[in-house]
């Protein structure tokens, strides 16, 4: 209602409502190189399955139930929050804006969702926190093959008040994308997104000069250390000792690798295929949920991202067994077109229609939400 009531007295809102038309926003706002970075990998199949796949599910409202007083408040973590929602980590901000992750922050802090952030973020996990007061966070880890680096990451979330861990585990490599190989784009290598490791004590120690005096052998080290592709299951152990936050485990696609997640002691997961950036041609997350939720039940805390765009995305995540979903390319789209004020005009927006959305389906809570809620299209 609030848009409607400034329409009368201001004309239209000054950003777009639609995502598409919020997107075409950030495109203009942006460089070409960018903008190609919020790409997928691959022919971009499953970047658009995972749109596409929330259509095969619909929602069934119920009449006649009594939806004046309603709540989206739930638990995340064991965290009080006040929506069934986070936003998705998002690496290399200033992409994005010149204040990196700040605006985002703040956005997400002054309405308390919990703000991910990315291991390879452009302002620092202290500089973050700092922007954030007491407002929750969690932070997203690449673990590294240097295991000190990853214990020094641990450490400076800890201090910092992060309070989960999520731990990205569909990025041993970087996938073949093919919107940044035509550009020859890869920011990492100019030294973006690496104010985490160029700022730490571990990385720096490594290094023969330090990084504002040799940046190419900095950009050279951080490419040997970034990420372990030799992790295998039984290495979380290792992880679980050294960090009482908890920990989710973001990348996960199949049933299997749920249970293996529920056996190995860890707190959640994260039901995602990063957005489809990794492996074009896989399972859309939402498809993908179904069956990990009946084999997690309530032993996790189970999110999912790739593809959440709308209240009736995260309605029916949440009634197939999410308790959370992520959003990540809309908040950039708001960063891009509007810094800190079109993250919150997201957000605020999601936030809207989801509450509509559940209401309009009779219902007053997300924790009344089944798999009855839905009809699966034939
Ligand atoms: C990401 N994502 C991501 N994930 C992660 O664990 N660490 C990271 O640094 C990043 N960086 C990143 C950059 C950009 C530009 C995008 C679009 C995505 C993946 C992100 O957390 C999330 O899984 C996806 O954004 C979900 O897909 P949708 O819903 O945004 O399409």
């Amino acid at each position: 209602m609030k848009i409607y009531w400034d329409g009368l007295a201001h004309g239209a809102p000054a950003l777009p409502v639609s995502l598409d038309a919020l997107r075409e926003r950030a495109r203009l706002a942006l460089p070409a190189d960018a903008f190609a970075y919020i790409g997928g990998a691959g022919a971009e199949k499953t970047l658009a399955a995972n749109l596409a796949d929330f259509d095969r599910w619909q929602i069934v409202p119920r009449m006649l139930t009594n939806i004046a007083t309603r709540s989206l408040a739930t638990t995340i973590h064991g965290q009080p929050s006040p929506a069934p929602l986070i936003v998705a980590p998002i690496g290399l901000h200033e992409l994005y804006h010149a204040e990196g992750e700040l605006p985002a922050a703040r956005a997400a802090a002054a309405r308390r969702i919990p703000f991910t952030l990315s291991v390879q973020s452009s302002r620092t996990i202290e500089d973050v926190a700092l922007a954030m007061g007491d407002a929750p966070r969690f932070f997203q880890l690449y673990w590294s093959r240097d295991r000190e680096l990853t214990r020094s990451f641990l450490r400076r979330a800890e201090s910092s008040g992060y309070s989960a861990l999520v731990v990205t585990l569909d990025t041993r490599l970087l996938g073949w994308r093919p919107r940044d190989l035509d550009l020859g784009h890869n920011p990492f290598l100019q030294g973006k997104g690496l104010a985490n490791y160029f700022s730490d004590p571990v990385f720096r120690a490594a290094l023969a000069r330090p990084p504002e005096e040799d940046r190419t052998a900095a950009v050279k080290h951080f490419l040997g250390v970034f990420n372990d592709p030799t992790l295998v299951w039984e290495d979380l152990a290792w992880l679980r000792a050294q960090t009482k936050l908890p920990i989710t485990l973001k990348g996960i696609l199949h049933p299997d690798d749920a249970r293996r997640a529920v056996d190995c002691g860890v707190d959640g997961l994260i039901v995602s295929n990063h957005g489809g950036r990794q492996v074009d041609g896989s399972i859309s997350a939402i498809s993908a949920l179904p069956a990990i939720a009946a084999v997690v039940g309530k032993k996790l805390t189970v999110g999912l991202d790739s593809g959440v765009r709308t209240g009736a995305d995260a309605l029916k995540a949440l009634a197939l067994g999410a308790d959370y979903v992520g959003l990540g390319r809309p908040c950039v789209y708001g960063l891009a077109a509007a810094g800190e004020s079109g993250v919150g005009w997201v957000l605020d927006n999601f936030l809207a229609e989801l509450d509509l959305t559940l209401a309009l389906s009779g219902l007053t809570s997300p924790a009344q939400l089944t798999p009855d809620s839905l009809r699966a299209v034939a």
